[in-house]
């Protein structure tokens, strides 16, 4: 079995070769760039793992991982313009450093390129394994649309948030480790399971983001801290807030997000801390990742297996970038 440091030297050594063809550089060079600043490489280590779990790693795993983390790196720029980001991995994002309509094509040939990687897959499960990408892409838009939807709207309650996570962001996660695990010949049962701990620890995954996003170390997390309260953005923080705040509380919180003052940042996470944020973070994570486990215990197979997957899970929810 392998670690997620061992797992992720090999994977970067492999995905550090050149994606996309030379000319016209205007196109290629933003994603060839945009690829150069890293990032985790969460997913198509969980696509490694999902299928080591059941077997030794195939030579498909590496490409259907390579599909993964291009769809990822897409969805990444596309979410950017969305979201009016200047930074991402501590550099200007794509559509900051290259304009927007730039940005748009090098995220949709990006998408095109991550097909390429999975018409290359010789395994027998591969109509399965385009299926359920294309399942998670739709997810994901999904998602996203809806992300932007609760910006708009004065309050969310939070199932209708866990929902919209789920979606954008937990799918990924968890259709990762489902196509590892098809590769490896995995059960239908233990498909089942290694999807809803995927999909359980991925919800726990935007928590610790959206928590970040307000109270992270700008250094470290590499993407513009407030941006999701500068956006409206309906996250737990907002959520809860809104939920358990005194009546003055909730009526200045609202005035913020309706006026925009130039520091409604700081004041908004004024009125998150009096919440008391991360209690609420600390037990929204925790309830999750104790469902994630479950499942990941129900995977039938021998419990040293599942070591890695297991501390990747508790790296994922405690991270601070
Ligand atoms: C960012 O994902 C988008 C979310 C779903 C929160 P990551 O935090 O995995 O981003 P990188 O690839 O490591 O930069
Ligand atoms: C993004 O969620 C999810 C996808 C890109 C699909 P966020 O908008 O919170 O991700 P970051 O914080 O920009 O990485
Ligand atoms: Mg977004
Ligand atoms: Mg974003
Ligand atoms: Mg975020």
């Amino acid at each position: 079995m392998h670690s997620f440091e061992e797992l992720s030297k090999q994977f970067t050594e492999k995905f550090s070769t050149r994606h996309f063809p030379e000319q016209p550089a205007s196109l290629y060079d933003p994603n060839e760039y945009f690829l150069s600043l890293g990032g985790k490489r969460v997913r198509p280590i969980l696509c490694l793992m999902g299928n080591e779990l059941f077997d030794e790693i195939v030579p498909d795993a590496w490409l259907v991982a390579t599909a993964i983390e291009l769809f990822h790196n897409f969805t990444l720029i596309h979410d950017d313009i969305m979201d009016k980001a200047p930074l991402r991995r501590n550099m200007p994002t794509v559509h900051e450093k290259y304009g927007e309509s730039t940005a748009l094509l090098a995220g949709d040939v990006m998408l095109v390129v991550a097909y390429d990687y999975l018409n290359k897959i010789k395994s027998e499960h591969q109509r399965k394994i385009i299926n359920l990408f294309n399942k998670t892409a739709k997810e994901v838009c999904e998602g996203q649309q809806l992300d932007m939807d609760f910006e708009q709207k004065e309050s969310v309650h939070l199932d209708e948030y866990i929902h919209m996570i789920a979606l954008k962001t937990s799918v990924l996660l968890a259709g990762s480790l489902k196509m590892g695990a098809l590769l490896g010949g995995a059960s239908k049962g233990n498909q089942e399971d290694i999807y809803a701990f995927g999909r359980e620890l991925g919800i726990a995954f935007q928590v610790q983001d959206d928590y970040l996003d307000a109270f992270g170390d700008p250094a470290k997390f590499g993407k513009q801290v407030g941006g999701d309260i500068m956006a409206n953005k309906k996250t737990f923080l907002v959520i809860k807030a809104l939920e358990s705040g005194t009546p003055a509380q909730v009526k200045e919180l609202r005035r913020l997000m309706q006026e925009n003052p130039s520091d409604k940042v700081e004041r908004v996470l004024t009125l998150f801390r009096e919440g008391g944020v991360d209690k609420w973070a600390f037990d929204l994570k925790e309830q999750y990742i104790n469902s994630a486990f479950g499942h990941l215990d129900n995977i039938a197979v021998l419990s040293g297996r599942k070591q890695p997957l297991r501390d990747l899970a508790h790296f994922l929810v405690q991270r601070d970038y």
